[in-house]
């Protein structure tokens, strides 16, 4: 348009101008004024045909941007998708990691505290291997009025039977656990009485006591240690019988008694 309007200032300018020609034909103005438009029409096609090639190419440039622009926009869209693929890779990466510590620190507390508990169940078993149970008793009042040779003495009146060793219906101790125990048997007569009595293991002899009281009442212990397996028994036997032969216990003053207990398993 620029183009257009310098052309016709041109052309005005030109004719404005034109010198008088008094030589020439009649219509030489004229002739010349047409030439001239004719040069300037033919001028005008070429700067017309000049801008369309211009525009031409500037439309072309523009296209070539304009796709230019677009690839870019899809770069820049492929890279954001990648950067957004990533940053979500890293966060699932870190929260796998978090995960995966926490299960590991889970692991190790679980497994700390079965070996904990395994330490503390293999304690209690070592504290109960090495800890001595409760076995004791003591019993007394033997019903007699004689005694015959290997008699066992039956202490009927029970005070204690932790461990339930000592039976009152047979007057036998049977050892409820292994280990090493301590009896004894505390014997009592009265005037011109005897006492011939022994503990035994299963029919062994342990020890052996005598008592003979000539006037009023007398009273002996007798103690003895014995290692016993489980099941083994001891009682308190007579060692020789008779008539003479008889034990006294009076509610007040004299009990005549047998017991024991384990000292260690
Ligand atoms: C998380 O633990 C799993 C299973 O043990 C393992 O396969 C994975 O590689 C771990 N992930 C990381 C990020 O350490
Ligand atoms: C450890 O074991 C005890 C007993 O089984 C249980 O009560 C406790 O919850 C356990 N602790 C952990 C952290 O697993
Ligand atoms: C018994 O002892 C008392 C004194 O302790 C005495 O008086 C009595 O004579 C004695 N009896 C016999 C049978 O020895």
């Amino acid at each position: 348009m620029t183009g257009l309007l310098q052309l016709l200032l041109l052309v005005y300018v030109t004719v404005a101008s034109e010198p008088s020609c008094p030589a020439c034909s009649k219509y030489d103005y004229e002739e010349k004024v047409l030439e001239r438009m004719i040069r300037m029409e033919f001028a005008f096609e070429n700067v017309l045909k000049e801008n369309k090639a211009v525009s031409k190419t500037v439309e072309e440039d523009l296209t070539r941007i304009k796709e230019e622009n677009t690839r870019l926009h899809a770069t820049v869209d492929v890279l954001k998708d990648q950067q957004e693929q990533a940053e979500r890779r890293l966060v699932s990466l870190m929260e796998e990691i978090e995960r995966n510590q926490s299960s590991i620190l889970e692991k190790i507390v679980s497994d700390s505290n079965t070996t904990l508990e395994q330490t503390i169940a293999a304690f209690n078993d070592m504290k109960d291997q090495i800890a001595t149970p409760l076995v004791y008793f003591n019993a007394h009042f033997p019903q007699t009025t004689s005694l015959s040779t290997g008699e066992v003495i039956v202490y009927k009146t029970v005070e204690t039977n932790q461990g339930s060793g000592y039976s009152a219906t047979t007057g036998k101790f049977t050892a409820p656990e292994r280990g090493l125990y301590l009896f004894f048997m505390h014997t009592c007569t009265s005037s011109t009485k005897y006492s011939y009595l022994q503990i035994v293991k299963d029919g062994s002899v342990l020890i052996r006591s005598v008592q003979y009281e000539n006037n009023a009442s007398t009273c002996s212990s007798s103690q003895v240690f014995v290692l016993l397996d489980v099941g083994e028994t001891v009682w308190v036997q007579c060692s020789s019988g008779g008539l003479s032969r008889q034990l006294d216990e009076s509610h007040s003053y004299r009990w005549t008694s047998f017991g024991g207990a384990i000292i260690r398993n």
